[in-house]
């Protein structure tokens, strides 16, 4: 697909269609929206008027039009809510629901103006970004049905956009949302084809083309690592555990001496509680259980191809969750890298042993500032829902700083409290901790104060994507299913500290 961004003539795009955002109460007289008005011969403004659009979010209409000089025949009103809601990261929306729209109706290009002032590169590239996440589609393993529709051209105007911003704007719109179908398309993938291996082989060619440092450490050297505490959730499984690790290092950094940053994510292929199996109704879904480890790499490859002037380190425990033979018991007792012993009480507390050991490898790396990503508890669903994403951590800040981040990104954050007082409730009778709480109660907040007991010096914040990794229905600038959440604020977090 060709993308394009033009600063001047909108409506001289050499294009099938043109589309443009309308708010809630929207008229059309002003600026692009009144030259669209009079284009098409009042269209416009009768559409809006016959409430065939109320410019609420998600809303389309369709204008056919004819006029001299423009090839455009088509014109598409995008919803986009209120005016003073509208923001940076509400053009990726507007754009994909465009993208998403007039696919379906089988037109194969069209420009788009977001009609919001600001930064040419920002624009440029939430629509670019839009355009690309809203192609994604569920469809790779259907011989049938499968979607054959597909754009080939999307130009974007910002009015007044300087060629270098726009391009570079372009650009990053294309390396942030093909990084996110990364994200996603790993997520969707079935785990007897995503296993701990396969996901291993698809960090090291995504690495080589981000121009990534990969390396796979197999069972052996996690062992001679003493990273008991993840070995232990790999025992029941035919399938070999692997640890993902990703460098990125820049040209020249200005990082102050010392400052890496740790991604760090949950790779559970598949979850089936183990020992403490999970019912069956609903088991399908635990194939997402590796969305932390597939954020990572597609954070740590938009890095790559990005080249801020920071040095970062990814780390995805990749393994698979199964109950056997060899299975963890609960009850019994495994060693962490860093010393500390754990009672597991509960296999299914799997993701918090698999993150105990990355965590403490990324920091032993030479991580001072970490954040986790995982689909760690069922709670942070019942919490917060698919709206936002749970966040801890030990220092305020950081959690501050992404917080603040994820309003730009337009991803949702929201903090629950950490501290001594929740940590106690994971002290077991016979070991150091134990990897479960008091039953129902604080469930994300005691994945969290696990995590926290395997970081030592660093910076840490603990992000909960359960419920915010998969969508269960389509929406109108995207495909149901993976999200490929927390990428783009990573991205921004990890640029932000140049
Ligand atoms: N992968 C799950 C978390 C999860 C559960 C995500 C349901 C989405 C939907 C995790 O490994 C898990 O099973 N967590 C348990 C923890 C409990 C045993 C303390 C949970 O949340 O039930
Ligand atoms: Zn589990
Ligand atoms: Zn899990």
């Amino acid at each position: 697909m060709e993308f394009q961004g033009i600063g001047s003539k909108f409506t001289a795009a050499s294009v099938e269609a043109l589309a443009v955002v309308v708010f809630k109460d929207d008229n059309a007289n002003d600026g692009i929206l009144k030259e669209l008005d009079a284009l098409t011969g009042g269209q416009v403004a009768d559409t809006i008027k016959a409430k065939e659009i109320n410019g609420g979010q998600g809303e389309t209409a369709l204008i056919r039009f004819s006029a001299k000089g423009v090839k455009a025949t088509r014109l598409l009103l995008v919803g986009c809510g209120e005016r003073d809601k509208y923001k940076a990261s509400s053009v990726a929306i507007a754009s994909g629901t465009a993208a998403r729209t007039l696919r379906k109706l089988n037109l194969k290009s069209f420009a788009f103006d977001a009609r919001i002032d600001g930064d040419a590169v920002e624009i440029a590239q939430n629509a670019v970004q839009g355009v690309i996440t809203s192609q994604f589609e569920l469809d790779k393993y259907k011989t049938k049905d499968k979607n054959t529709k597909s754009l080939s051209k999307f130009v974007v105007h910002v009015d007044g956009g300087k060629p270098a911003d726009l391009k570079k704007g372009v650009e990053r719109g294309q390396i942030i949302g093909d990084s996110m179908n990364f994200a996603r398309e790993l997520a969707n993938e079935p785990p007897n084809i995503l296993h701990p291996t396969e996901m291993a082989k698809r960090a090291q060619a995504m690495a080589k083309e981000a121009g990534l440092k990969c390396e796979v450490l197999d069972e052996a050297k996690m062992e001679k690592l003493g990273m008991g505490s993840l070995i232990s959730v790999t025992k029941g499984s035919e399938q070999p555990a692997k640890l993902i690790v990703l460098r990125y290092t820049p040209a020249k950094s200005t990082a102050k001496k010392g400052d890496v940053i740790g991604l760090v994510g949950k790779g559970i292929t598949f979850d089936t509680g183990g020992i403490s199996l999970k019912p069956g109704e609903g088991m399908d879904a635990m194939k997402y259980d590796m969305s932390g480890g597939a954020t990572t790499l597609a954070a740590m490859r938009a890095i790559g191809l990005l080249k801020p002037s920071v040095p970062v380190i990814g780390v995805v425990a990749a393994v698979e969750n199964m109950p056997d033979g060899k299975a963890s018991r609960p009850s019994d007792v495994v060693t962490a890298m860093n010393g500390k012993t754990i009672e597991i009480l509960n296999t299914d507390a799997e993701g918090r042993l698999i993150l105990a050991d990355a965590v403490a490898y990324a920091e032993k790396q030479g991580a001072n500032r970490i954040i986790d990503m995982a689909t760690l508890t069922g709670a942070v669903i019942i919490a917060l829902g698919g709206h936002n994403t749970g966040i801890m951590g030990n220092d305020q800040e950081l959690v501050d700083e992404l917080i603040s981040i994820g309003k730009e990104t337009g991803e949702g954050f929201w903090q629950l409290p950490l501290g001594p007082e929740y940590s106690k409730d994971i002290r077991s009778d016979i070991a150091d901790i134990k990897n479960i709480g008091p039953r129902g109660k604080a469930g994300t907040i005691m994945g969290a104060v696990f995590i926290q007991e395997f970081v030592d010096k660093a910076k840490w914040a603990h992000l909960d994507i359960a419920g915010t990794a998969w969508h269960d229905g389509v929406r109108p600038h995207q495909a149901k299913g993976p999200t490929g959440v927390a990428v783009r604020t990573l991205v921004k977090f990890v640029e932000k500290s140049q």
